[in-house]
């Protein structure tokens, strides 16, 4: 593939790779809209601003570009299939030279990517696989499969039967204890990567009669939750409840895959009489959200996974402008991710488990949050 490539751009490059990325944490800037210096148009593709996560990650991708002396078109889409797509061909059309893109749904882009290619346009997959396209270039994310695992070894650790990396303990429990499942949305390659890796996990547990999943719901399709809506994730546990746990038997772990899932998952277990500190569930989660943080503060969330958006932020950046200039893009896994056309070169960043006790080490003296931010 042939990418534009100008002397003022590779020297940018080049500036990014030197430079510490100071963009993202609770103080960025609020992003939206094109800024920065004369190093040419990219657009950079975000899903939705009612997930916490996605606006950081913009405005760490907007500030790090735009050190790089690029123009930023940031946009978001609200959730919104055709707002997604029209605001890529926008993108085009304005003559952006490369496009970070995470998507909505990774299978409903391929006629906008299909423009991009043919108009020599670097494509970056950000955080989600574009699916379904040759027209994917390379891919910017976290080892999905691990933050599977590490979600399920949380549970296993808030039970007393693991360590936090999956080491048996000895003289754990014998349970049985009663686990229920929570997946992300479907459209969403991550979801399988989250949930196969977690059930790798908890299956032998589930096997051997220490975990039992009391609604029999086992299959990502029974487990999923559509654009990751917590107030879904909320309704389907309280039909769980209503249907297996009238006896007064209790739920006492539950895997979700996403902070804001984890959080319709805390309302119904409230709304159901559950209250901390008397039989609450353990409970998982991911991408270390403001509120969700707090919640593992007063308990009612066991973990988080943390990804440093900071970090995903300066790889996808750094991607889009070697891809641009013809350099070199680096990858660390060229066999994972298989789009169904293409397995694409990619990027892994390593996901940190964040219990209680490493809040502040995790997320606070990395600067990622501040003690203010999480009312410490
Ligand atoms: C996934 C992402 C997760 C979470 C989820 C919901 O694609 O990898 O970290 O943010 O979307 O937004």
């Amino acid at each position: 593939m042939k990418f534009k490539k100008t002397m003022l751009a590779a020297v940018a490059a080049g500036a990014l790779l030197l430079s510490a990325c100071s963009g993202g944490g609770g103080g960025a800037s609020t992003g939206g809209g094109e800024g920065g210096g004369d190093g040419g148009l990219i657009g950079v593709a975000m899903p939705t601003k009612s997930s916490e996560r996605w606006i950081q990650d913009g405005n760490a991708v907007k500030a790090a570009l735009e050190e790089a002396g690029y123009q930023v078109d940031l946009q978001y889409a609200e959730d919104d299939i055709p707002t997604q797509v029209s605001q890529i061909e926008n993108m085009i059309t304005k003559g952006a030279e490369a496009l970070i893109v995470a998507s909505i749904d990774g299978t409903t882009l391929t006629e906008v990517l299909q423009t991009a290619a043919d108009s020599e346009i670097p494509v970056i997959a950000y955080d989600r696989l574009l699916m379904d396209t040759e027209n994917v270039d390379y891919y910017a994310t976290f080892d999905n499969e691990l933050v599977g695992n590490q979600q399920a070894w949380t549970l296993l650790n808030g039970l007393g039967l693991t360590e936090l990396d999956g080491t048996p303990i000895d003289g754990a429990p014998e349970g049985p204890f009663n686990i229920e499942l929570f997946a992300g949305s479907l459209d969403d390659n991550n979801a399988f990567f989250f949930f196969n890796g977690a059930m790798d996990v908890l299956n032998p547990y589930i096997e051997d009669g220490t975990l039992v999943v009391k609604s029999g719901q086992t299959d990502i399709e029974q487990a999923a939750t559509l654009r990751w809506d917590g107030e879904e994730a909320q309704s389907r546990l309280e039909n769980i409840i209503t249907a297996n746990y009238s006896d007064g038997t209790k739920i006492n772990a539950v895997l979700s895959p996403y902070d804001g899932i984890s959080r319709g998952i805390i309302g119904a277990l409230t709304d159901a009489g559950y209250s901390v500190g008397d039989e609450w569930p353990i409970i998982s989660g991911q991408d270390a959200e403001v509120d969700s943080v707090k919640a593992i503060l007063s308990g009612e969330q066991f973990a988080t996974i943390f990804k440093d958006t900071r970090e995903l932020a300066k790889v996808a950046a750094g991607m889009a402008i070697a891809a641009l200039n013809g350099d070199t893009v680096e990858v660390n896994d060229e066999e994972t991710y298989d789009n169904n056309v293409k397995t694409v070169p990619s990027y892994l960043l390593a996901p940190v488990q964040v219990v209680k006790d490493n809040v502040e080490s995790a997320l606070v003296d990395t600067g990622y949050w501040t003690k203010a931010d999480l009312g410490l």
